[in-house]
């Protein structure tokens, strides 16, 4: 891809957002380590994915990229990936419905360890301590010693990526994602007009089912019934780690992150001369370049370029996080950039990132409401500026949890403290995630229509 480019150059960049490891040669013990394991992923699987978001580019596919904010290894279950996996699933059912276009399902799952933080230091009961980056850095506890980057826990991520992997695999193609199943993917709380709403979907999807079974198509002669795709990603932010994990495809000979199948670039690590960029333009995954308020058109112009400069179909993914009320300022001007650089990109809505704010009893939430409007102003603005929607990035949970208020079961600011467990930002829970898949279905569906009235 990238002539010349070796995975260790991002160290001769400015970095930012990274551990600075007490100890030198436990740090190089685990980068040594980690280097003799296996990757996570496989090339194949990456270019394969670069296919199908080229597509998703274009219109022709929705990109549904959803997961935790930051995977724990004290929230790792079965049961925790299970529940994520099968909202997602319902979620893609709900806006292949709407869209009828292929979903690509991508998690923020098997390696979204490390985090970047709006301040260095943080202070907790009184005294100050280094922040929390993430389990793949240090520890949540509130001491000293948690705090303290270690090394080895970026054996631990990766083995809790491997199995997590495994399982994600398993469920993808060993019957669990079976189209014939779409009923018993509801899940047991869901008791709300949203899955009645899923409910009567599902009961149209089995009609379908019925009816194609009749004509002799099932899963055992169609086995695309039968199975998903289900891709990994996370925010390359790490780079030892990401480092570690590469490799050479041996169909190509380029360089690939084995660490996830798309990576992306934080809002905060994205400067277009620092250790991020360099390292993720050497690969040939999918790239994710999130885009906040402060990305300015020079920048983006120069990031395209040096991300993607041979303007590969499928290779980047802007993600826009503005921040309710901020899209119609940010957006359009960011879109005119692409178009005057003729950059193939594909266009994908953070809703999250930008809506964060703190409640009235203490705890860092999103409300629903703002979630929803930053989702309806991307469309809005993607309609008036003729470019393709294309893609949706949540940070979600199967899990009943309250960290965002409201929704139709209305969480409340005095209800987050009931099940707030998030390892850093604020997720959806299953309902929430639910409704949301619902209204952007309805943005999909209005879309096709409109595209099909000006076809006649
Ligand atoms: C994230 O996706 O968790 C994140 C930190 O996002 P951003 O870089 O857009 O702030
Ligand atoms: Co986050």
């Amino acid at each position: 891809m990238t002539k010349g480019w070796m995975k260790s150059d991002w160290r001769a960049k400015p970095r930012i957002q990274m551990p600075d490891y007490p100890d030198a040669a436990a740090l190089a013990a685990a980068e040594a380590q980690l280097a003799k394991y296996p990757p996570l992923v496989f090339a194949g699987e990456a270019r394969r994915l670069k296919k199908q978001l080229a597509e998703a580019a274009e219109g022709r596919a929705f990109l549904l990229q959803g997961g935790d904010c930051a995977e724990s290894f004290a929230e790792f279950s079965a049961d925790n990936i299970r529940d994520t996996f099968r909202v997602m699933l319902q979620m893609a059912v709900v806006l292949t419905y709407g869209a009828k276009v292929p979903v690509i399902k991508v998690g923020r799952m098997a390696g979204q360890f490390a985090k970047p933080r709006s301040a260095p230091t943080e202070v907790v009961n009184g005294v100050e301590l280094p922040s929390y980056k993430g389990d793949i850095i240090n520890g949540f506890d509130a001491t000293e010693a948690a705090r303290r980057p270690d090394p080895q826990r970026m054996l631990q991520a990766y083995t809790q990526a491997a199995a997590s992997l495994n399982l994600l695999r398993a469920f993808s193609t060993g019957g669990f994602a079976d189209i014939n199943r779409v009923h018993s993917w509801t899940l047991g709380f869901a008791e709300h007009d949203k899955a009645e709403r899923y409910r009567e979907l599902s009961n149209r999807i089995s009609d379908a089912l019925d009816f194609m079974k009749a004509a002799g198509i099932t899963s055992e002669t169609a086995p695309s019934l039968a199975a998903v795709d289900f891709y990994t990603s996370h925010e390359a932010l790490l780079l030892e780690y990401e480092e570690a994990l590469c490799r050479i495809d041996s169909i190509t000979g380029q360089p690939v992150a084995g660490s996830g199948h798309m990576i992306w670039i934080g809002d905060r690590t994205r400067q277009p001369d620092g250790a991020h960029v360099e390292f993720c333009r050497g690969v040939l995954n999918p790239i994710g370049l999130k885009c906040g308020p402060s990305t300015t058109a020079e920048d983006l112009k120069v990031l395209m370029a040096k991300l993607n400069p041979a303007n590969e179909p499928g290779r980047l993914t802007l993600i826009a996080r503005f921040g309710a009320g901020k899209v119609g300022e940010h957006l359009p001007r960011l879109i005119r950039t692409v178009q005057e650089e003729g950059a193939k990109v594909l266009w994908s809505c953070d809703p999250m990132h930008g809506n964060t704010i703190k409640s009235s009893t203490g705890y860092k939430t999103r409300p629903f409401d703002s979630v929803l409007r930053e989702v309806r102003e991307f469309f809005q603005i993607h309609k008036a500026e003729g470019t393709v929607p294309g893609g949706v990035h949540f940070e979600m949970t199967g899990k009943d949890v309250t960290e965002c208020t409201g929704g139709l079961r209305a969480v409340t600011d005095e209800d987050l403290s009931d099940r707030y467990h998030t390892a850093c930002d604020p997720r959806l829970n299953a309902s929430q995630s639910l409704e949301l898949a619902f209204l952007v279905a309805e943005e999909l569906s209005a879309q096709r229509e409109a595209a099909r009235r000006v076809a006649l």
